[in-house]
């Protein structure tokens, strides 16, 4: 605390990164990072760019990225916003187009950088509880707002929301924004990026961090109506005009374009989810149905803080979160590759007998 801080400053409640611990041997299934690298053609373009053109400045607009992402969903290069990672996406949209009268509504277990942007921008928001099973209700969402934010599939449950219920929530707010986050869609959820020709309200966000196993590399996307993108453009020129830098712009780029490469991972770890969710369940596991690349996972006999804190003892770093205390019990598990999960459940079984 110092006296030359701002008031904002002294107010803010920043968001708190999952460890990037140094350890050698460490099974990390903490940051839902992708455990198969990035496409050997990202690497091959990011090499590429290694040489005197690195005297300029990137292109401010990356055009080379929005034409490959507006390719790869069939829109128009005017639909996509590309950013720093898509928490700075998101950052964009909250101050270009969720700051209103009314509060910004977010289920009250989600992500939990939406109320820390809230807290920079100065933007009132509530936070509506999930059902009992840990789903967002749409119809709680039917009330005056200044717009609408959620991730699908949730975080950190991993409950994918149907399509029609997002469609159901679009008609019935038409006056604000729906903000959809899609950060881990591509592991079994139904993305709503074909809505947006329909619905000149909704905002689409993605990241390479996840499926695209870019997570180094800072790369994330939106994907709206012109009007939207260019509310996005008008927050990044006047905070940073060249986010993405030449690294980011061929590497992001090149990965959107190898399908096979993005296609073979995710049903990769698809596979290994699906294997360790039945184990976990053999062993008195209750797991949120997830369409994510991670679970949600509770033992009725044994605490979550206690569980993460024994697996840590045998170098296995998962994700705790202590509040809302209705989480708690919960463990938040990344799919790893078959090892790193059988690892990890072999260490599960041992501490639990
Ligand atoms: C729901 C959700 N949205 C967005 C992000 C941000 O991803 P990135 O900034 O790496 O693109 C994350 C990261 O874990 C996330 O869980």
């Amino acid at each position: 605390m110092s006296r030359y801080w701002s008031r904002i400053v002294h107010d803010l409640t920043p968001y708190v990164p999952g460890e990037q611990p140094k350890l050698p041997n460490l099974v990390k299934l903490n940051t839902n990072e992708n455990p198969y690298g990035p496409s050997p053609k990202a690497l091959e373009a990011m090499r590429a760019e290694v040489g005197d053109s690195l005297r300029l400045y990137p292109d401010p607009n990356s055009d080379r990225l929005k034409e490959a992402i507006a390719a790869f969903y069939k829109v128009n290069p005017a639909q996509v916003f590309v950013g720093n990672g898509s928490d700075e996406v998101l950052a964009h949209a909250f101050l270009a187009l969720l700051k209103h009268d009314e509060p910004v509504l977010f289920p009250d277990i989600t992500y939990s950088f939406y109320p820390v942007y809230c807290g920079l921008y100065d933007i009132a928001y509530r936070q509506l509880p999930l059902t009992e099973s840990f789903e967002i209700r749409v119809d709680d969402y039917f009330t005056p707002n200044g717009g609408i934010i959620f991730p699908n599939p949730n975080a950190p449950t991993g409950r994918p929301l149907a399509l029609a219920e997002i469609e159901r929530l679009l008609c019935a707010n038409t006056g604000s924004m729906v903000v959809v986050d899609e950060a881990y869609v591509d592991f079994g959820a139904e993305s709503a990026v074909g809505l947006v020709d329909r619905y000149p309200n909704l905002l689409v966000v993605h990241t390479l961090s996840k499926s695209r196993s870019l997570a180094g590399l800072r790369v994330g996307y939106a994907i709206g109506h012109p009007d939207l993108i260019e509310a996005l453009g008008r927050v990044k020129d006047s905070f940073n005009s060249y986010p993405l830098d030449r690294f980011a712009i061929a590497g992001a780029a090149a990965a959107i374009e190898d399908r096979a490469w993005f296609e073979d991972t995710c049903r990769k770890v698809v596979t290994t989810r699906t294997r360790m969710v039945a184990d976990l369940e053999a062993m008195g596991f209750e797991v949120l149905p997830s369409a994510a690349n991670f679970v949600f996972a509770r033992h009725g006999r044994h605490d979550g803080a206690e569980l993460a804190a024994k697996l840590r003892e045998r170098s296995i770093i998962v994700r705790h979160f202590k509040n809302p205390p209705r989480i708690s019990p919960f463990l938040r598990i990344t799919v790893g590759t078959d090892e790193q999960c059988e690892t990890l459940v072999s260490a599960l079984r041992e501490i639990l007998t």
